[in-house]
This record gives structure tokens, sequence and C-alpha cells, in this order.
């Protein structure tokens, strides 16, 4: 959910008024989302990096988490919508720990779509969390070395239980991955939007959705019709 900064510097705002609007595009792509059917939708609300902001940007930003959890997870339960969130635990504060873990336990048994945020998330500090568990569970004799291979790493994951995404939108025109999903997307495709978050809505969605769509995905292998064609 790049480019709140920009949108609200360039109408000479303070950055965390993007954040604001940021908030309502949120908003409308959770429901384009379900309309169009997507069973898993990931925001990249806060990342691990994040914490090098100006302390003013961070407070903000966590204070628009609690206020989406206190204003939307009743709706959001109502849509049947099912709340998981990624990240680290351990450096936030107890306030967003008992709301995170309140959006969790309510919305544990909706299935309409699942709506995963991820805050105080970095891939390769998930991996290493991952890893840590994995020694941990080896280290009481519960899994051999033997037995580690990419689906019980997998299963340490944040994301355990959670399929791969088919595709990432990035806004704002920036093209990389600025380490968001990095084991996950190893076979997603990607598309870059030159749409600035805040302004982020359901055409903007759907276009990106179509962009997918035209994709060829192989996943390593070679085409069909090449193999039918014995080329
Ligand atoms: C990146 O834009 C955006 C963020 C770091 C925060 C995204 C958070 C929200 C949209 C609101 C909270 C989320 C939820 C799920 C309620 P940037 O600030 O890096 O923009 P810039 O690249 O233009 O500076």
């Amino acid at each position: 959910m790049d480019g709140n900064g920009r949108w609200a510097k360039r109408r000479g705002l303070p950055r965390t008024m993007g954040h604001r609007k940021g908030v309502e595009a949120v908003r409308e792509t959770v429901q384009a989302a379900g309309e169009a059917g997507v069973r898993y939708l990931t925001l990249f609300a806060f990342s691990s990096e994040n914490w090098n902001r100006p302390e003013e940007e961070i407070t903000d930003l966590m204070g628009l988490l609690k206020l989406f959890i206190r204003r939307d997870l009743a709706e959001l339960h109502k849509e049947n919508i099912r709340i998981r969130v990624i990240g680290g635990r351990a450096r936030l504060d107890r306030e967003i720990l008992g709301l995170l873990v309140e959006a969790e336990e309510l919305t544990r048994n909706n299935s309409a779509m699942h709506l995963v945020i991820a805050f105080n998330y970095g891939g390769r500090d998930e991996i290493v969390r991952a890893a840590k568990r994995l020694a941990e569970a080896v280290g009481r004799g519960e899994l051999s070395p033997a037995n580690v291979n990419e689906h019980t790493l997998s299963a340490f994951l944040d994301t355990a239980g959670i399929p791969d995404p088919d595709v990432i939108i990035r806004t704002s025109g920036e093209q990389r991955l600025s380490n968001f999903l990095l084991w996950q997307a190893a076979y997603t495709e990607f598309v870059f939007v030159p749409v600035l978050w805040p302004d982020f809505d359901k055409s903007a969605f759907h276009r990106a959705l179509d962009e997918y769509a035209s994709r060829e995905r192989r996943f390593g292998a070679v085409p069909e019709r090449d193999v039918a064609l014995g080329s």
C-alpha cells in the first residue's frame, strides 16, 4: 500500500493525512476483493523496517490500525470475513496486541474471505522466527532434521495454512518486493501500478486483476501447447 506520503505531500499535507486517506482505500479494496471472489487478501500495513520512521508517524500508524479494528471489526465479522495477522508480535504494545487477538478470535470461524493484515511484518524476520521455532521442535525431538522440507518449514511461518499469493499488487510505481512474503512469492505474479495508495479504488483493483489474468503462469514448467507440439 505504497504512496501515502507522496499523496499527502502533493497536497501540502502531513504524511499522516496520506495514511488516513489510505484507510479509506483499505475499506474500498476489501469490499472490491470480496465482490470479486478473492479468497485471501493480504495488506502490508506496517513493515518491520517501518520502525525507522519518525516516532510521530509510527504512533499515527499504530493508532490507525487500532481505530480500524475498533470501527470496522463488527462490519467485517458481519460480512463473514476472517481476520489473520502476520508479523512479529514481540514489539507491539499491549493494547494493539489485545485488539489483534480479539479480531482473530471473533472471526476465526468466518469463511467468506480471509483478510490477512501484515503488521510489523518482514519476510526475512518471518523466516528467521520460523527457523528458530523449527530448531526448537528439532531440539525437543518432535521433528527429525531428515524430515525438514519446504512443507515442514512452511508450517512454521506466520502464513501457515494460507496459500501462496497468486498476485502481488504494488502501488505508487515502485517496483520492489521490500521484504514482503519473500518465501511465499516464489511463483507469484507482480503487478505494479502507478496509482498512489490513497487513490487506489475498485477500478484500479479491477485493472490490476485484469493484468494478472492476462499472464501465463508456468510454475517452472513449459507451456501446455509446447508439450503437445513436442517442441
Ligand atoms: C506506505 O506508504 C504505507 C505505509 C507504510 C502504511 C500503510 C498503512 C495504511 C494504509 C493504514 C493502516 C492500515 C490498515 C490495514 C488499517 P509511504 O508512507 O511509504 O508512502 P511514500 O512512499 O509516498 O512515502
